[in-house]
């Protein structure tokens, strides 16, 4: 769940402030002490008191008393960093509704310059040693893994939509901050939901999406039928975080597994025949 955004609207600059001194606070601290928040607001104990209840009641912020008072962000209070400073940047100017839920991450759609879609990464929330198989960008140790990689997560994911966009059909990217990806919003079904009339078609155009994106030296590394959005009849693809480079040592049989993903629904779905040897070729030749 995203905070609420009017509880955003509502938030006073003491609380603001708070939050900020807890994110820059937490490249210390696993729990930041009371001591460090005083001292970076300039804020009395009891005003301090206070507004961190507030936060903690809106769940934006956890407490723990051992071995000291310590307080740190959670998901939440990271959310509202996020989307304060997009606010501010006039990239988002109202938070509409969820339209998607992945293992590691949520969706909403949102309002910009026009409808866009805005991804919160949640990496390492369920289960961080899973997370990091995953991942070859994940940190080792550190304070606040979860804030670390889910960061790192929607730069990976915005650094692939601006490389590939307009040459794949990927979303347009429009702005990135912390945790947070915003993109162009795609009013369209994804494919696993989808009845297709030339499915032989979307297979070709899925496959030779592939081929710019190697081309440009990208593997996407999670290619499937969830993650290709249709729209109007063309196929979007979309959920980059964990792509790779085309030099990456297991390029050739991360590739591989993309095609053989995609293949696999079609010949299962559609039962449309495609030597692999063919479709792997289409890709890298
Ligand atoms: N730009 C977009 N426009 C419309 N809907 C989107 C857009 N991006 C994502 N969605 C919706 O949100 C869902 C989840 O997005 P995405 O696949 O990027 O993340 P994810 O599946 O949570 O990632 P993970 O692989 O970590 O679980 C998609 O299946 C899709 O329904
Ligand atoms: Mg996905």
């Amino acid at each position: 769940m995203v905070v609420a955004a009017e509880r955003i609207r509502t938030l006073n600059k003491y609380e603001k402030s708070i939050l900020n001194a807890l994110e820059r606070g937490m490249k210390r601290y696993a729990w930041v002490p009371l001591e460090y928040i005083k001292s970076a607001t300039k804020l009395s104990e009891s005003e301090v008191n206070y507004r961190l209840s507030r936060l903690i009641e809106w769940g934006m912020v956890r407490f723990n008393p051992v071995p000291y008072d310590g307080y740190s962000l959670v998901f939440g209070g990271y959310d509202t960093l996020a989307l304060t400073a997009l606010t501010r940047n006039g990239i988002i100017t109202a938070l509409g509704s969820r339209i998607g839920e992945g293992k590691e991450s949520v969706v909403y759609e949102a309002l910009g310059l026009g409808p866009v879609a805005i991804k919160f990464h949640r990496v390492g929330q369920r289960s961080f040693s899973s997370a990091r198989l995953n991942r070859d960008y994940m940190p080792e140790e550190g304070h606040c893994p979860w804030l670390i990689a889910s960061r790192k997560s929607a730069e990976r994911e915005f650094q692939a939509l601006t490389s590939l966009h307009p040459k794949v059909s990927v979303p347009l990217p429009v702005g990135q901050n912390r945790h947070t990806v915003v993109m162009a919003l795609i009013h369209g079904k994804n494919l696993i939901h989808c009845r297709l009339q030339e499915p032989k078609e979307v297979l070709d155009e899925i496959l030779s999406n592939t081929r710019i994106a190697y081309q440009e030296g990208i593997i996407h590394a999670d290619l499937s039928e969830y993650n290709i959005l249709m729209e109007e009849g063309r196929c979007i693809i979309i959920d980059w975080p964990q792509w790779i480079g085309t030099s990456h040592q297991n390029a050739q049989s991360i590739l591989e597994r993309d095609v053989d993903n995609i293949l696999t629904f079609f010949k299962r779905k559609y039962k449309v025949q495609y030597d692999r040897g063919d479709a792997i070729r289409c890709v890298i030749d």
